[in-house]
Order: structure tokens, then sequence, then C-alpha cells
């Protein structure tokens, strides 16, 4: 195991996700952890990430300085590199010109971190402060014309610092420093695979678990899916799925999850489909505000899963499947700012009975719970789904939701959706999805006005959801859809293609 211990920067998710794109088994903690706490997962190699203080100021993020007595190599990276040397004797301060960006670099390729490149090599940098004198000890392996110590090592205690960013894409060679430092300084194995990770999971599932029973609350998505899958493989019938059909999934996506969860599917648990979508549809009558029908829903479905709960009874554990940008982007457990609340975390049921939580997905990016889910035989349509939110088509329909514009958008979507997987997966976008937009107009179809809905199609690529371009996708798949939809589906007969980047619009509708 290699440990990332979290300072508070922008890129942490990357390290970690580098590390194990090496077969290194990695995982992320906070700086405030305690130490012995650390220890006890008998790391092969630290790595303090960037963050955005001053290592100098009175309360900046720091740590224990006996961590660099163990002898277990440390890598400091940005802010990492500079509290090294700050603790260490050298000296930081504000630089008198600030690197931010693609920057030339001169490295010393007898570092065993940059064995192996060029000496010239362009890295990303993104800092105000550096560090104008190196610690005691330590020798200056690399620089740029701003940045004198731009990294440092001092290989008889280990101890390796870079001021760039070698996890990010735009520094060359920055997957092979890494590399480097997990084989060559760490000496790593890299055994490590994901059905390592399926394997260790399971047994420290059962360890955790007993004989207890666990209940988990399954929406269908990626995420909850494999929570479920590595589950059920870990305790079995000790494990209650409950799926609530709100009414406002995506077609044929509640008879696709019964058909894998349910009876006679892949895995022996107690599964519980609630057909809740009268209740939804009953709440949802008359709302057009896009922030009051999120709310609604929200509250329904805790409320839906609470009176399910109650009829099984206490449980010891509630599963959740909570990955790492959700715990990133909440603010909950990593250090960088709180980006945005998301639906699937904090919004706990109060009333439901049980002891812990367990979150056995929380420290995997998104194409590492695919991976997951792929090692687990889940089926690839439920493993490859696209991101979909927890208000579901509720959001993709503009102002009241109804049953009847419910199965006009569910129409309409898995037409735009079918044709779209038509095409090469390196030319799908991230998400497509179709809206139902509330606006009727006047159209002809054979000899007869009509007055009907328009429907609106999405398709943008983005890597992390919080920008997002639009996919020009080709003039074929857009006129095909269009047309199948108008001929498809009843009550439209107009579609539109959304052609906004986010910002400023959003990926979804409201
Ligand atoms: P927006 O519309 O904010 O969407 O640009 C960004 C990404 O987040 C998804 N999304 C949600 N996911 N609960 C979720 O689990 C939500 O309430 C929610 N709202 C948006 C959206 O599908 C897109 O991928």
């Amino acid at each position: 195991t290699v440990i990332v211990l979290d300072f508070g920067g922008q890129y942490n998710q990357l390290i970690a996700r580098r590390v194990r794109e090496c077969n290194v088994y990695c995982e992320i903690y906070s700086y405030r952890t305690p130490l012995e706490k650390i220890r006890a997962k008998n790391p092969k190699g630290i790595i303090f990430t960037g963050g955005p203080n001053s290592v100098y100021l009175p309360d900046a993020a720091t740590i224990d300085p006996e961590i660099y007595t163990w002898g277990v190599p440390i890598l400091g990276i940005c802010y990492g590199s500079q509290l090294m040397m700050h603790m260490l004797g050298g000296k930081v301060c504000r630089a008198p010109e600030r690197e931010y960006g693609k920057t030339a670099v001169d490295l010393n390729t007898t570092s065993p971190l940059f064995s192996g490149l060029p000496e010239k090599n362009v890295c990303w940098m993104s800092h105000n402060d550096y560090i104008e004198q190196a610690a005691p000890g330590f020798e200056i392996t690399a620089s740029t014309p701003n940045c004198p110590v731009a990294a440092a090592q001092d290989t008889a205690r280990g101890l390796y610092c870079v001021q760039f960013h070698p996890e990010v894409m735009h520094t060359e060679n920055g997957v092979q420093m890494l590399h480097n430092f997990v084989y060559k300084v760490c000496g790593c194995s890299g055994t490590w695979k994901m059905d390592s990770f399926v394997a260790a999971t399971v047994e420290e599932l059962r360890k955790k678990i007993g004989d207890g029973r666990v209940l988990c609350a399954l929406s269908g998505g990626v995420d909850s899916s494999v929570c479920a899958a590595l589950l059920a493989k870990a305790v079995g019938r000790q494990l209650t799925c409950v799926f609530v059909d709100h009414g406002l999934l995506r077609k044929n996506e509640r008879e696709q999850v019964c058909e894998v969860f349910g009876e006679g599917g892949a895995f022996d648990i107690n599964f519980i489909c609630v057909d809740a979508r009268d209740r939804f549809y009953q709440k949802l009558a008359g709302q057009t505000a896009p922030e009051s029908k999120r709310k609604i829903i929200g509250e329904e479905f805790i409320r839906v899963f609470e009176e399910e709960a109650k009829k099984i009874g206490a449980v010891d554990f509630l599963a959740q499947g909570t990955i790492y940008p959700d715990v990133v982007e909440s603010g909950l457990g990593g250090e960088s700012a709180v980006i945005k609340s998301h639906h699937n975390v904090g919004g706990l049921p109060d009333k439901v009975d049980f002891k812990a939580l367990v979150e056995p997905l929380r420290d995997l990016f998104k194409d590492e719970v695919r991976q997951a889910g792929r090692e687990l035989g889940l089926p690839e349509y439920l493993v490859s789904r696209q991101p979909f939110p927890g208000p579901g088509l509720a959001i993709r329909i503009i102002g009241e939701v109804t049953p009847e514009k419910v199965a006009i958008v569910q129409d309409a979507d898995a037409i735009w959706r079918e044709e779209v997987d038509k095409l090469p997966m390196s030319q799908r976008p991230s998400q497509y999805f179709a809206a139902l937009t509330n606006m009727q107009s006047v159209g002809v179809m054979g000899d007869e006005r009509t007055y009907d809905y328009a429907i609106a199609l999405r398709a943008v690529t983005t890597t992390d959801f919080m920008t997002a371009e639009v996919t020009l996708l080709p003039t074929e798949t857009l006129t095909t859809a269009a047309n199948r939809i108008v001929n498809e589906v009843k009550n439209v007969n107009r579609v539109m293609f959304d052609y906004t980047t986010k910002p400023p619009a959003t990926i979804e509708f409201e």
C-alpha cells in the first residue's frame, strides 16, 4: 500500500489513481489522521499532496515530524514538498514570480525519480510560494527559470520532493516519475489489480459484518449496483436491497435492475422492489419550481426507504455506494474546498435503525468502480451506465411532472440513446439524454394541424462534470434520431439539439 496524505490539494484523487494505475494499491487519508493509524497500514511509501495554504503561516496544515523517522519513503508534491522542506530546515517563501501552467524544467536524470527520462521536460506548475533553499542533506534535482528548487532528494532518508505536479497530464513523463517512485524508491511489487480489490474488499466486508444484517438502497446506477454486488458476494442473504421505483427512471430501467438483483437473478440476496410511482406523481402534481421538485423527491425517497426499513426491522449496517469524488465534492473527509453538496451523501434517513455505515467504494474513482463491477460479473449495460441524477427524469422535464410527460421523455430518451450508441465508443459523449421542454408548438401531421411538445437532445463531453462541452455528432445520428422521435413518440412534433456548454448552462435542465 501507498498512502496519499491529503493536505487539501485539487489533484489528490488523481495522485491516488495514478498510483493504482501502476498496479499499486493506494489509499487517501487526511493529514489529520493519527500517525498510529497510518503506521498500522504498513505503507511502502507515502505521498504528501498539494494544498491551498502557505507552510509558514501559523495555522498551516502540518504533520507530526516523527513520520520522517520511519524510514518509509516520502514524496512531497507542491505544498507537500514545501512542507517537507520547511519542517526539515529549508526555506520556503513567497516566490518573486508565481508560476502557473506548463513550464520547462531541467531534470537531473541520475535521480531515481527521474531515471530514464530526458533532461529537458515540461512540467505543470501551480504555486505562489517556492522553496528558496533546500533543507540540509537534500540535493537539488530539478529547476526551472523561476524556481531554483523544482525537485530535491535525500536518498539516504528516502525523502523526495517536487514542486510541480507529476500526476497531471500536462507534466510530460509525470506518470513515469510516479512509477519510478513506487517501484524504484518504495520497492512496490505492482501485483495489485482490480480483482485483488474485489477479493480483499469481500474479505474485509465479511470480517466487519460478521453475521450482521445489511440494508442497501439500490438505485440501479453504477455505484449502488457495484456496492450491492460486493455485499452480495460477501454476505449473501444477510443483505437486503431496497430498490425504489419513483416513476422517474429511464425506460426499462426497473426491469433491468430486477432482472439482475431480483429473484432468479445473479445474486442470492433479499431484494425488495417498491413501486412508489403514484406516491411521487401525487406529490409532484402542480409543482413547477426546480428546487421544490428536487426537494420533494429527495424527501419522499427517504420516507419510502424508511417505511421499507421499518418493515425489515433493525439492521446492523446501512450500505452506501459513495465513491471518492462524492466524498471530495461534498467536502466530507477530503481536505479540498466544498464544491457542491451531493444528492447521495449526507441525505441519510434518520429513522432507519442501523449501527454503522459500510461504504466499500469510498476510495475508488468511477472507472475503477466500473472495472470492479465487471470483475463481479455485472452485465455491461449496468456497469457502463452514464450518470443519472437522483431526482431522475423530473429534472429533465421542465415544469410540472406528469405520468404522460414521463412516458414521452422515456421514449424519446431511449431512441436518442439507441442512435448515439451506434457510434463507436470513442465518438460517444460523456452524457447524452433527451429532455422534455415545456414548450408546445404548431406542426402538421398528415393533413392535421398538431400542437405538441418539443424534445431537446443533449450530448456533452466532460471529464469532471463541473464544466462540459457540446459533443459534435454526425448529422446522420441527429437526423435519424429526430425523425424517429417525431414518428415513434406520441405528442412530440419538434426535436431540438441543445448547443450550450456548461457554464453557462448546466448539463441537466433543472
Ligand atoms: P449539472 O446539471 O449540475 O449536472 O451540470 C452535473 C452532473 O451531475 C448530475 N446530477 C446529479 N446527480 N443527483 C445526482 O446524483 C442530483 O441531484 C444531480 N443533479 C445533477 C448530472 O446528471 C451530471 O452528470
